[in-house]
């Protein structure tokens, strides 16, 4: 049996203006496909389990109604709630608990909520590679993507010996910096982490005694106790990547080789929608020797005027315009710290 876990508590900030703390990236139509990146994520994961009854979907409380919403055909108590978000390791603890508790020792997967996939059946063969590769290991099986440039927002795995149909990994290293992620290239042999991993729940439960009981050990006592609500918050904020990729030594891999994008910020939008000649524009935009800009409008009567500019993001979403060259898109984060922005 195979279930998958969908962790959609993310908050999406450097998409912002566009997507905010009440409804983050995962809820939007970011790809103007017609789907929210959520409802595609459960679109493609339904043909692995065999039924929506096997997908499951761990968020913050704040997100349980936009949930029901978007995912009408999710049976309600297939939603895990988490008082706050504490990044993805307690969220991975949580949900791995509550597999264990539902269905036993079996292999679940673990999936981001707000990734592109452009080719579905090359992600379902490597997904199904991941759960040969589980079954066949009882490893923590990870997804790794051919890196194109020094991403200093991925992690980073180096692939060792082949193991039926992936690798066994030697190193993970979460968020290198600059130097070190220029390093991993022209070394050769580094994939990127993709942020979706097929484990058994016994496992990953095994690994976090081990490298985090910290998180653990609190939480498998609240999960027993129906004291989850009052513990959660207290619980480490870290993610599962440094909580515990960097430091198994069970690591495994297989390639993903499909057409595969993080949506990290508003260059993503650069790469994938609709270009006029000169700029990327979503909605009404008049340029005069304009060019390389992202510019975006929510409103259907108003119309984005530039001229002379080059290589910004300009964004419009009601009452909040955003300004930035895109070479500071990241940013982003940083600006919404300040308490000018705070709600
Ligand atoms: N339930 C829940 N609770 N989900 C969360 C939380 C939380 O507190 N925080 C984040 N998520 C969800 C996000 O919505 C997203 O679907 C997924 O978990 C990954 O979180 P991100 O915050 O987007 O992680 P990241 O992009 O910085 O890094 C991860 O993904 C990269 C690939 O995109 C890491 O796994 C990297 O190693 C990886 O390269
Ligand atoms: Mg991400």
């Amino acid at each position: 049996m195979f279930v998958a876990v969908i962790m959609a508590g993310g908050r999406g900030q450097r998409f912002w203006p566009l997507s905010t703390e009440d409804k983050p990236k995962q809820f939007l139509d970011l790809e103007k496909s017609g789907r929210t990146l959520i409802q595609s994520t459960l679109d493609r994961l339904v043909p692995l389990t065999g039924g929506v009854e096997r997908v499951f979907v761990i968020t913050g409380e704040r997100y349980q109604a936009l949930v029901h919403d978007q995912l009408p055909e999710l049976p309600h108590e297939n939603i895990i709630l988490e008082p706050v978000g504490r990044d993805t390791a307690p969220a991975v603890a949580l949900s791995a608990l509550e597999m264990r508790a539902r269905f036993g020792d079996v292999v679940m997967g673990l999936f981001t909520a707000d990734h592109r996939v452009g080719n579905v059946p090359s992600f379902q063969g490597a997904v199904r590679r991941a759960i040969s590769v589980t079954e066949q290991t009882r490893g923590l099986t990870t997804l790794g993507v051919k890196p194109t440039f020094p991403a200093t927002g991925y992690g980073y795995i180096q692939a060792g010996a082949p193991v039926g149909a992936g690798f066994k990994v030697n190193r993970f290293v979460e968020k290198p910096d600059a130097r070190t992620a220029e390093a991993y290239l022209q070394n050769g042999g580094y994939y990127w982490n993709n942020g979706i991993f097929v484990w058994h729940t016994s496992t990953i439960l095994e690994e976090f005694a081990k490298h985090a009981p910290n998180i653990l050990t609190p939480l498998e006592a609240a999960h027993a106790g129906g004291m989850v609500a009052e513990v959660f918050p207290k619980i480490e904020k870290i993610s599962i990547d440094y909580a515990v990729l960097e430091k198994t030594d069970k690591a495994y891999m297989v390639v993903a080789d499909y057409d595969w994008d993080d949506l990290g910020d508003w260059l993503a939008v650069e790469r994938h929608l609709g270009k006029d000649e000169a700029n990327t524009v979503v909605g009404a935009h008049v340029g005069l020797d304009s060019q390389g800009n992202v510019i975006y409008c929510d409103d259907e009567n108003a119309t984005i005027v530039t001229i002379g500019v080059e290589d910004m993001i300009i964004v419009k979403r009601g009452d909040t315009v955003l300004v930035t060259r895109k070479d500071r898109a990241q940013d982003i984060k940083s600006v919404l710290q300040r308490p000018e922005l705070a709600k």
